[in-house]
């Protein structure tokens, strides 16, 4: 891809993280007479309070491997996706699971606010999500809106990210030795992998993508969702950048099983590049049917070597 190209995709993504941060400041306004609701006040801290936006990103870009415009019900979407993976942060950062104490470059919501409202701040941004998304259907709840949902509640849950942070806490005080590189991988799939690739097969549910299609978006986005989680762990033992934004060397500190603590940095690269060229070369896939994968091809390429 040449330069031209690149800059242009990455004018791309900024316009979406813009537009989605709108969206989500107007979604999460404390209903009248409740401004000052410390819930509410939680909620907005932490959700827009930086964030990366990945999944949104790449949510929107698979709209756009279908459809050149993105109508606005799309972005409400978007912003639901980020509310879910939010909130999972909140409750991930809590004493009783991995107490931290830091999360976007400021304190963690429980560090503000305690943890009891850190806790109900996650419950309203999980039923938030749902109400966005309800509330962002067509007037007859299309089959496709409701394709979309499902796949998103189903990834979210317990048959995917609350499943993964369960076996996550599960493994914490296991030894070493008896923890595979397997396990580490059956738990990334479920904590990570889940949600980033139902964000990229809803995109495909409301975009009318066929049954084929479905299957390589959600193959695509579970290899991506690994290669996710394992430059997360990378990143956990090394400094590459100023704008981390969480605690480092936190992970082998706490006994945490990573694809590093456990498999060691350099197996973690290898894997990291084989899940990106399988997710690369799923996309590649979808452009011999005629579909624009440009996009998202440069934002695979970019999250394998991003520093925070
Ligand atoms: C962090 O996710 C948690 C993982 C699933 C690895 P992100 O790296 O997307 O965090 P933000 O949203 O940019 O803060
Ligand atoms: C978190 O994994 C996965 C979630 C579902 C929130 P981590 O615990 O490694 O994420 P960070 O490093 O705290 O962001
Ligand atoms: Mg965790
Ligand atoms: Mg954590
Ligand atoms: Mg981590």
């Amino acid at each position: 891809m040449n330069n031209d190209n690149i800059n242009r995709y990455e004018m791309q993504f900024e316009r979406d993280r813009v537009h989605v941060e709108a969206v989500l400041d107007k979604c999460l306004t404390p209903p009248h007479g409740h401004q000052e609701s410390s819930v509410w006040q939680a909620a907005r801290y932490s959700v827009l309070g930086g964030g990366k936006r990945v999944r949104p990103i790449l949510f929107l870009m698979t709209f756009r491997m279908f459809h050149r415009d993105v109508p606005e019900y799309v972005y409400r979407f978007a912003a639901a996706i980020e509310m879910i993976h939010s909130y999972s942060l909140i409750h991930d950062d809590l004493p009783a699971m991995d107490n931290d104490d830091f999360r976007r470059g400021q304190p963690s919501c429980h560090k503000v606010y305690g943890e009891g409202v850190a806790i109900i701040a996650g419950d309203l941004l999980l039923n938030l999500a749902y109400e966005t998304m309800l509330d962002a259907s067509d007037p007859a709840f299309s089959e496709a809106c409701r394709c979309a949902m499902k796949t998103i509640a189903q990834a979210s849950g317990g048959r995917g990210m609350v499943l993964g942070q369960a076996l996550d806490l599960s493994l914490e005080n296991a030894c070493f030795s008896a923890v595979t590189i397997e396990d580490v991988e059956a738990m990334a799939k479920m904590k990570t992998s889940a949600l980033i690739a139902a964000a990229i097969e809803a995109a495909g549910h409301l975009s009318g993508a066929s049954e084929k299609e479905l299957f390589d978006l959600r193959l695509a986005g579970q290899h991506l969702g690994l290669a996710f989680q394992i430059r997360d762990d990378i990143l956990d033992g090394i400094e590459l950048s100023d704008q981390f934004g969480k605690t480092r060397h936190k992970d082998e500190r706490d006994g945490k099983k990573t694809f590093v603590t456990v498999a060691g940095q350099k197996e973690a690269i290898s894997l990291l590049s084989f899940h990106t060229e399988a997710a690369k070369n799923t996309f590649l896939r979808l452009q011999r049917r005629g579909r624009h994968v440009d996009g998202l091809m440069e934002l695979t390429r970019r999250l394998k070597e991003r520093t925070y």
